[in-house]
């Protein structure tokens, strides 16, 4: 099915054919046609940070920012689906175009800039969802946020998505907002994950049930700050994190017409560098730290080489807009077949 309709959605700009397949995704869950669309796998569960997911095979973050499609999504075969980034306040993000594909790559650039609808329309579409299964919020700042209040602004978004979220993502790993990736710094990461730590905790006491808190990072990064963030996160006892976010570095894709645009890079050239920080992030981290690998996920083998690498679970974007559904049914097959769950 969507072999025939690819050729279509490309011949769009990259953002509308984005939209197009979201509403499309809706009306087929509403009209119980989900399955033309793609049969979802059967199950092969896993626990992984204290919740039970029908399948390792997850949707990562960006696709539906304010949780309007969860349905629709579900309904493709996801083991969880990941919403966000949302920002405290809506907010328009980058003037367009702001998203490309690199078809020679199996690529997209994209420099959306956390466009969102801000935190209380996330609420009122996820509590007007059917959605019953895993549910991600990935959280973020405002761009008129500066850096010094930056993690008031996470604190808004975590103590709202917290009733409804199985797990929440603290997002500080996106190129595309200026100067959130610095709060990856060692002393200034200790101290924000150390104040939304308190907060999570004070959460679960007041909600009477814990929900995983993770941290999405990005790819860009050496071995002595993998070192640093490695350190911080395992003594912050945070439950898990997520490697990893798109990537600034345009080796892979040097002379393709779209290379030079400013954004952050995903799809098949980010595979090797976003799996070698899980592999370094799992040498640094053990057992004490379960990852979600994501980064050019676009067939079955590469799902099982990102759990072979020492993710617990992974996540796919740009994948499944070169590949369609069938995506999560490949990687569940090919994960099933070699028996690489954790
Ligand atoms: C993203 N990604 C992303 N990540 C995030 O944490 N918050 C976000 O809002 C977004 N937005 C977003 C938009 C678009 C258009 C793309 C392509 C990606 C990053 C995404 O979740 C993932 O980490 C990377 O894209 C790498 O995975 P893939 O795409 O190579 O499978």
């Amino acid at each position: 099915m969507y072999d025939l309709i690819r050729p279509l959605l490309f011949a769009l700009d990259a953002e509308t054919a984005h939209g197009l397949t979201l509403y499309a995704s809706d009306v087929a869950w509403r009209s119980n046609l989900s399955g033309l669309i793609n049969k979802p796998p059967a199950d092969l569960p896993v626990t992984v940070f204290g919740i039970r997911f029908p399948n390792p095979v997850g949707l990562a973050a960006g696709l539906d920012k304010n949780g309007e499609h969860l349905d629709g999504l579900a309904a493709m075969g996801f083991g969880f689906v990941e919403i966000g980034t949302v920002t405290p306040r809506p907010q328009p993000g980058n003037d367009k175009p702001r998203m490309f594909r690199l078809p020679n790559h199996q690529a997209i650039i994209n420099r959306l800039g956390f466009n969102n609808g801000g935190i209380d329309a996330l609420v009122r579409n996820v509590e007007k969802a059917s959605f019953k299964s895993v549910l991600g919020i990935n959280i973020g700042k405002n761009k008129d946020t500066p850096n010094e209040r930056a993690t008031d602004d996470y604190l808004l978004c975590l103590e709202r998505a917290y009733p409804l979220a199985s797990y929440v993502t603290v997002n500080i790993s996106s190129p595309n907002t200026q100067g959130l990736r610095d709060l990856q710094e060692e002393e200034t990461l200790r101290r924000f994950i150390g104040t939304l730590r308190d907060a999570q905790e004070r959460l679960a006491s007041q909600h009477g049930k814990r929900k995983p808190m993770l941290l999405k990072i990005a790819p860009d990064l050496s071995e002595t700050e993998l070192d640093a963030i490695a350190e911080v996160l395992v003594a912050s006892g945070i439950d898990g994190v997520i490697c990893t976010n798109t990537t600034v570095d345009r080796d892979r894709v040097a002379g393709d017409p779209h290379a030079n645009e400013t954004g952050g890079l995903s799809g098949k050239p980010l595979f090797a560098k976003s799996t070698a920080v899980v592999r370094g992030m799992k040498a640094r981290v053990g057992d004490r730290l379960p990852i979600i690998g994501v980064g050019g996920i676009l067939d079955g083998d590469d799902a099982a080489e990102k759990l072979q690498s020492g993710a617990s679970l992974v996540q796919v974007y740009s994948g499944l807009v070169y590949r369609g559904p069938r995506l999560i049914n490949e990687a569940v097959a090919e994960i099933r077949r070699r028996g690489t769950l954790a």
